[in-house]
């Protein structure tokens, strides 16, 4: 009996937790088989009553022993399944993790990232105004006439349009930044100006109400017609590809003067016609032209000692022509198959 008792508290010693496969399972088996009511220890004392009496001191120190030993094991294993509830033993950390399904940026901030990058390698900053704008920063500091079609409700999305009163609208294009710029600042001034603009067209593949420009603005002395042209051909080259080539053709704008409209040489079918340029090698990209001296002049600029050159783009139209998009109306409707494709750009 004393061998055996010294065997069971050896037993005892040498048990690891890490042994039981459910580890919580594993100490209450380990408790009954010691301290259970026809476990070991229970048993030890129905022997203890029929052994001679001379050894029952001993015996009953031992027996004593075996069970504080028992009960002590019991009460570690206990905190320490305690301590590792929340971890789960069947978790192989050696496994790779699940890949997160991170977003990526929307295919037009992509884009206009990139109008605005190109002209800030050539000392353009960025500027940024209001989406709702009164009818001078829109129109009339832009020298649109007072009958002009852009101030018809068919186009404008108006806010506030009181007999009186200065009429409030959706800002329908970027060039209004053109203006706040320009009566807050004197020149030189070369910004860029990217943002959301509003129309009141009916939506389609080609056209919708919501869709975002870049303006570009340079007043300083002696601006001509030639920075114009070398800064558009710069950027034609750094957005579409070194062997892109410009044509200008003459245009009109309210605000410029002269204006023209630029075309670059399409990039799918390397100038030789396609469907996506109707055959003509050319795609249209932008409007510009050298500011009017009228502009200058409502924005407190004096147009005798300074001139300057403006530009305006689409960026819709711009990443169609980058990437292929055949509609409009895919960049807005969150469709994941779309914008998964962008996935990557930056
Ligand atoms: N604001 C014009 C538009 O919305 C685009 C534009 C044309 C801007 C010529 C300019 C410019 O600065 O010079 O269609």
């Amino acid at each position: 009996m004393k061998t055996k008792i010294s065997e069971y508290i050896n037993e005892i010693h040498q048990t690891s937790i890490e042994k039981f496969e459910d580890r919580a399972a594993g100490v209450e088996q380990f408790r009954l088989k010691f301290l259970g009511k026809k476990g070991i220890i229970s048993d030890l004392f129905e022997q203890f009553k029929t052994i001679p009496n001379d050894q029952k001191k001993e015996m009953g120190q031992l027996i004593n022993q075996l069970k504080v030993a028992a009960q002590e094991k019991i009460e570690e294993f206990k905190s320490f399944v305690e301590e590792h509830q929340d971890v789960d033993e069947h978790h192989d950390l050696t496994l790779p993790t699940e890949f997160l399904d991170l977003g990526s940026r929307h295919v037009l901030s992509v884009v206009m990232n990139e109008i605005c990058e190109i002209f800030s390698r050539v000392g353009f900053t960025v500027a940024e105004s209001v989406e709702i704008e009164d009818d001078w920063h829109l129109f009339s500091a832009l020298n649109f006439p007072p009958d002009h079609p852009a101030r018809d409700m068919q186009d404008t999305f108006f806010v506030e349009k009181e007999e009186g009163k200065q009429e409030v609208a959706l800002r329908t294009h970027t060039s209004s930044v053109q203006v706040r710029v320009m009566e807050k600042n004197q020149p030189p001034i070369r910004i860029i100006a990217p943002g959301r603009v509003f129309r009141n067209e009916a939506i389609s593949a080609r056209a919708h109400c919501i869709f975002h420009q870049v303006e570009a603005l340079y007043v300083d002395k002696k601006v001509t017609f030639a920075d114009l042209k070398q800064t558009l051909l710069y950027f034609a080259k750094e957005m579409f590809g070194e062997d892109t080539q410009i044509r200008l053709r003459p245009s009109y704008f309210p605000f410029t003067e002269p204006s023209a409209e630029m075309d670059i040489s399409c990039n799918i079918c390397g100038g030789k016609g396609c469907n996506i340029c109707k055959g003509t090698g050319w795609l249209e990209i932008l409007g510009c032209g050298m500011v009017d001296p009228n502009v200058l002049e409502a924005c407190g600029i004096d147009s005798k000692e300074y001139s300057g050159f403006a530009l305006g783009m689409g960026v819709e139209r711009m990443a169609m022509l980058k990437y292929q998009v055949r509609d409009l109306r895919l960049y807005f409707e969150n469709d994941l198959k779309f914008l998964k494709q962008f996935d990557g750009i930056i």
